[in-house]
């Protein structure tokens, strides 16, 4: 049977971070869909589509990634992709609750399926979209965080 997993963020913008839990996680299953929220109620610097684009180039060598936006119950978008699985990344004990909560949550509405945690890798265990947009909008570097292109795409925003 084919293991399809998705792993489901806002990506505002994608960080290293989640590049590596994306290779890392399509070693795993045999196909892994990126699923982008909306996530309107963060006020997010890129739009859906933006964000959809910027994950579709930093994937384009992953032949069993695809990347889809959805809205809605993350439980109900792996049911239409017939996925059984969800990954998220897991950084420091902080993450810990929230994430755990979600999957229980998600165990509850859909038993059918499991949450597969990944621990970020070290190097990037401080990094999150929400600081990378910190540095950028004073005019920081955040180079080491981002994809170059993604951090271009960064610095026009805010320029
Ligand atoms: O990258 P993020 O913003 O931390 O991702 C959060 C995400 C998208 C995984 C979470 O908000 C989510 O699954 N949203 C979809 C709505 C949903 O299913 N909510 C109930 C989960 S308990």
């Amino acid at each position: 049977m084919i293991k399809r997993a998705v792993y489901p963020g806002s990506f505002d913008p994608v960080t290293l971070g989640h590049i590596d839990i994306i290779e890392r996680s399509a070693e795993i299953v045999d196909e892994l869909v990126i699923g982008v929220l909306p996530n309107k109620g963060k006020n997010p610097l890129f739009s859906v589509q933006e964000r959809v684009k910027m994950l579709q180039t930093v994937t384009r060598d992953l032949p069993n990634v695809t990347v889809e936006s959805f809205d809605g119950l993350l439980v109900d978008f792996l049911r239409v992709k017939d996925a059984e699985f969800v990954i998220r990344g897991l950084r420091a004990i902080t993450d810990f609750e929230y994430e755990l909560q979600m999957a229980q949550t998600n165990k509850i509405m859909a038993p059918n399926t499991d949450t597969i945690f990944l621990a970020t890798g070290l190097e990037y265990a401080y990094l999150s979209s929400t600081t990378v947009k910190e540095v950028a909008s004073y005019g920081g570097d955040i180079s080491k965080f981002v994809p170059d292109f993604v951090a271009e795409a960064v610095y026009t925003k805010y320029r």
